[in-house]
């Protein structure tokens, strides 16, 4: 076990922890974002950030394992700054209408949509290449956990992956193939823990389309 200071307060924890572990274990809620506990933390954006003493980055806290005798603090001036500014680029660049958790975290951030404005929103046509789920990139936050549960960590079936860098960074198939012509097996597995809605089951969506017409 180690001893650690979260907030000032003194918790012993086991060794090989995460310092976002060690919070939730004495009830400290960290926002996160691509982290999802059935998956390998990807650590990509930084939404879980934490201030720690004699550090000069700010450490994302799903994947820093604690050591002995770290000073930790979670809400702290910077730490909340940074969380603020995350989510105010994620928003500048993305449709967040159906990531109710990414908007719950605008609200207690106070996150301002529209702050960049320079920069626009993704727009993607949506793909409807199959019967069983639709692919809206414009919400999508590159989160890569489809891609994650698609490949190694769950459904070894390899359908999906990355592209592109930068403002061109995005998720497709393999050269851009359509989904019938990949080796996806539709086991619906990245629509469950899509956060934005970007993935959808297709009777959902044409539920939805109907609600707005
Ligand atoms: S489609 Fe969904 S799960 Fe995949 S990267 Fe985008 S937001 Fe994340
Ligand atoms: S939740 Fe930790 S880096 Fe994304």
């Amino acid at each position: 076990m180690l001893t650690i200071y979260i907030n000032d307060l003194e918790l012993e924890v086991e060794e090989g922890s995460t310092i976002l572990e060690a919070s939730e274990k004495i009830g400290i809620k960290i926002p996160t974002i691509c982290f999802h506990d059935r998956l390998t933390p990807p650590g990509l954006c930084r939404q879980c950030v934490v201030e720690v003493e004699g550090a000069r980055v700010l450490m994302p806290s799903c994947i820093t394992k604690v050591r002995e005798g770290m000073k930790i603090k979670t809400d702290s001036e910077r730490v909340v700054r940074a969380r603020r500014t995350i989510l105010e680029m994620l928003s500048s660049s993305t449709d967040l209408s159906e990531s109710p958790d990414l908007l719950e975290q605008m609200k207690i951030y106070k996150a301002e949509d529209g702050r960049f404005e320079n920069s626009s929103k993704r727009n993607f046509k949506v793909k409807d290449d199959n019967p069983f789920y639709m692919r809206d990139y414009s919400k999508c936050i590159l989160c890569e956990r489809c891609v994650q549960v698609c490949s190694a960590d769950i459904q070894f079936s390899y359908a999906l992956t990355t592209a592109g860098r930068g403002y061109n960074n995005r998720i497709t198939t393999f050269f851009d193939r359509k989904l019938p012509e990949t080796s996806c097996v539709f086991c619906g597995n990245c629509v469950a823990v899509c956060p934005t809605g970007a993935l959808i089951a297709s009777n959902e969506f044409n539920v939805k389309a109907l609600g707005e017409k």
